[in-house]
């Protein structure tokens, strides 16, 4: 039997900017929805595997409420407790995960590892994060930007808003800042990213095709200026965590603080995807600032991934 055309969303690379327009819109009037408590339940009787194989809470939230809000269930996985920590093959299991459900979100670490999953999977497979991506929280963060700064004459998202802007990214060169860089090169605006050095963003693992959209400074300061969004990430992602103290020390001056945001824009936003460590990556007076949306950013997960989900299983519906 011949397996249907099946999409993943993998990396943000994806999908195409026309996608994200959709995506935008999409997640707007599903947000309108949630906030009227009316029901919207074009996922029924689908279920929805969650893997993870390391630790969440935005995600876990998002996938989970936002799925049975769509009239879904959830299957929840972790290595712990499945028998992918007992070394079971990534194939065998994507061959029976997929057969029982008709959606699969994994948080894993190695990017190569989603890919084996997805070539073996009868369903759409979610990227929930990897070593080298996070697409999903870079949807929230865009759609976040747009409801703040960008939206449109009929009052929706518009990601026309997005280009010539210039978002700084301030910290580890990681799974985020790739997935910035890739946003950047589809949705036609700058990001200017200053790393400590040892931790830059690399090219050829962000998976961009030019340098172009990205522009590298030493400075933090150098990058924040005149940015229309400032953000950054935790100085250790989960799984570099043998690297903590060598990594306080490398990272000591790329917190972001008032005064990174006062050379930014005057109307700046601060992003950040969350948990957050104040004093270390970013100062808490910015991050509990007037101009830090962390909360939307956060709250805007469910809304962006309840679109993806319908996207990726029913194809445009609005
Ligand atoms: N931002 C984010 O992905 O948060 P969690 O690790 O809590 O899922
Ligand atoms: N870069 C962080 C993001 C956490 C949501 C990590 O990978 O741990």
């Amino acid at each position: 039997m011949s397996l249907p055309a099946i999409r993943h969303y993998l990396q943000f690379s994806d999908f195409t900017a026309d996608e994200y327009a959709y995506l935008f819109r999409r997640a707007a009037l599903i947000k309108k929805k949630f906030k009227t408590y009316e029901k919207h339940h074009t996922l029924a009787d689908r279920t929805l595997a969650m893997i993870f194989e390391k630790a969440s809470t935005r995600t876990r939230v998002s996938f989970e409420a936002g799925m049975y809000q769509l009239g879904g269930s959830v299957v929840h996985l972790t290595t712990g407790d499945s028998q992918l920590g007992r070394a079971e093959p990534i194939e065998d299991s994507a061959k029976v995960i997929s057969r029982m459900t008709d959606l699969v979100m994994i948080r894993t670490y190695e990017q190569e590892k989603i890919e084996r999953f997805a070539a073996n999977s009868r369903v759409p497979v979610i990227n929930g994060l990897t070593n080298e991506f996070h697409p999903c929280q870079i949807l929230a963060d865009l759609f976040t930007y747009l409801e703040h700064r960008g939206l449109g004459a009929d009052g929706t998202p518009d990601p026309e808003a997005l280009r010539g802007k210039t978002v700084a990214w301030v910290g580890d060169g990681n799974n985020m800042a790739n997935t910035w860089l890739q946003a950047a090169e589809i949705l036609g605006f700058a990001v200017h990213v200053s790393t400590p050095s040892g931790y830059e963003v690399d090219q050829a693992v962000a998976g961009i095709r030019s340098g172009d959209s990205y522009k590298v400074f030493k400075d933090p300061m150098d990058a924040c200026r005149d940015a229309h969004l400032v953000t950054t990430d935790v100085w250790t992602s989960m799984g570099y965590e043998a690297e903590n103290e060598q990594r306080r020390q490398a990272f000591a001056d790329w917190c972001v603080d008032e005064a990174m945001m006062a050379v930014a824009q005057p109307d700046a936003l601060f992003m950040h995807c969350l948990p957050a460590h104040r004093g270390e990556e970013v100062t808490g007076d910015v991050i509990d600032g007037p101009q830090s949306v962390v909360w939307d950013e956060a709250e805007n997960r469910m809304h962006v991934q309840k679109a993806l989900m319908e996207y990726l299983l029913l194809g445009r519906i609005g």
